[in-house]
């Protein structure tokens, strides 16, 4: 058979907006679905598709393991590639979570200190913590950066990066939120000790002992435990797999409840992988405003995308400095290095006080080693690579899950970040799964804890 005669160019797709990659990817698969290519074709070969599309022979590679991972094409050893005979079933998404809309004093420090413990032990197959897979991280590099800088510097790289964090760093910050949609100054943006720090001290900020936060349901056990020591309570909302958190449903509670603050993981949230799509975030902030909530949003995991352009953050629309956008280089580039930032808009004051009397300030090398390396490009190159290795093994491990999973198990299609979650029919509990898969090697987390109170059977686990 021929190949067909579309041929890539820049003008077919903005460059920046999609990797020539996944164009090529989406290309073959429209060429599968329209029956150009049938079950068990072969197709082009590298070398042809190479030249006809005058890219690398890298990228088309790259195109054909990413459509092999998802399943719908299958590499044959010295014969090429071929369209998959049995391609593989689609399992269903999970539906919107149903939780109480009663808020709720949170309490699953007992299930985390277990999962915590657990996901530290070498010898299990780590599946279950949102912890990078180490090799796709930076740490040798900045370690190697981090090294001339305190050489260069001496005594000077032990200084205190008072108040509110090492000015090149900020800046480099600001630049980039640019890409998601944000006007930020350096001196809107504090540096933390990670976004978890980010996040506590946002809560500090706007909340007392005894308020209730309005929470996406399921939502990460940090956050959970966050609540859990401040003395908050949690309000869960129904939250969509993709869309994230119901608009509605959150205007019914902040009309009903006296909602002090409400917390979003907007891109990529964990566990669910939701991406808010643009209306919905400025529709967010709109509704929050209306009632003059402050709004914390986690942005952790914004750039780690799949495909297209990075996610705008809900703070782009923020008009009345109530949105406070939290994040951290911990998933993309170094979990231990502990650099976060938030821009917590009109509560900087408040924030930055409290950055002061709780730690000081954040490390000063780390810092400097981060904000090097974003300046020079590596960060971007480095970018490039990890959405590439995340999206490849998200697919693999949704479909291993489709072909191993019993019937009526939903998986989530995350757009980016690197986890998935499963849900599990009806009679299976997942504390119990957890703790067959935990004698069987390998360590996930029961969806009981991305819940307070705890709720159904559910497991997650990190690609
Ligand atoms: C959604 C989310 N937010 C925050 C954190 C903590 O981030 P950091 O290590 O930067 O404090 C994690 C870590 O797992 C996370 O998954």
């Amino acid at each position: 058979m021929s190949t067909p005669c579309l041929r890539y160019n820049e003008s077919m797709g903005d460059p920046q907006q999609s990797f020539a990659y996944e164009q090529i990817a989406g290309e073959i698969t429209r060429w599968i679905e329209s029956g150009i290519f049938r079950p068990g074709d072969r197709l082009p070969s590298v070398r042809q598709l190479s030249q006809q599309k005058q890219v690398s022979i890298t990228t088309v590679l790259t195109a054909y393991y990413l459509l092999e991972a998802r399943g719908v094409i299958e590499a044959r050893p010295r014969s090429g590639f071929y369209v998959r005979t049995a391609l593989p079933a689609v399992l269903p998404e999970p539906e919107i979570s149903a939780p109480s809309l009663d808020p709720a004093e949170v309490s699953v420090r007992d299930l985390v200190t277990m999962v915590l413990r657990d996901a530290l032990n070498p010898r299990l197959v780590q599946l279950g913590v949102a912890y990078p897979n180490l090799a796709l991280t930076a740490t040798r590099k900045l370690n190697r950066i981090m090294s001339a800088i305190a050489r260069e510097l001496g005594e000077q790289s032990g200084v205190y990066a008072l108040p509110a964090g090492c000015d090149a760093l900020r800046v480099q910050i600001a630049q980039r939120m640019v890409a998601a949609g944000c006007n930020l100054t350096p001196a809107d943006i504090i540096i933390t000790s990670g976004c978890a720090e980010a996040i506590t001290l946002c809560l500090r900020a706007v909340c007392r002992p005894g308020d209730i936060v309005a929470i996406e349901s399921p939502i990460c056990f940090d956050a959970l435990q966050t609540l859990e020591v401040l003395g908050l309570q949690a309000l869960e909302i129904p939250t969509h797999p993709r869309e994230g958190i119901s608009l509605d449903a959150l205007r019914f509670a902040v009309e009903h409840t006296p909602v002090r603050a409400c917390l979003v993981i907007s891109n990529f949230n964990n566990p669910l992988g939701s991406c808010m799509p643009d209306a919905k975030k400025r529709e967010l902030v709109a509704l929050l405003a209306q009632h003059d909530i402050p709004l914390i949003e986690n942005n952790i995991f914004g750039e780690i995308y799949f495909s297209g352009k990075r996610p705008t953050v809900a703070k782009a629309y923020d008009r009345k400095g109530l949105v406070m956008l939290c994040s951290s280089f911990s998933k993309d580039l170094s979990p231990g290095y502990r650099v976060g930032w938030t821009a917590p808009g009109r509560f900087a004051p408040a924030v930055e006080w409290l950055k002061y009397t709780s730690s000081l300030a954040t490390a000063t090398l780390p810092q400097l080693a981060i904000a090097q390396f974003l300046a020079s490009g590596s960060y971007d190159h480095h970018l490039r690579h990890i959405r590439r290795e995340y999206a490849r093994n998200v697919a693999e491990l949704s479909l291993a899950v489709t072909r191993y999973f019993p019937r009526g198990t939903r998986v989530t299609r995350p757009a980016g970040g690197f986890l998935l979650w499963v849900q599990l029919p009806e009679h299976v509990d997942s504390l119990e799964l957890y703790r067959r898969a935990l004698r069987a090697g390998t360590a996930i987390t029961p969806g009981y804890i991305f819940s307070s109170p705890p709720a159904s059977a559910t497991a997650t686990s990190s690609a």
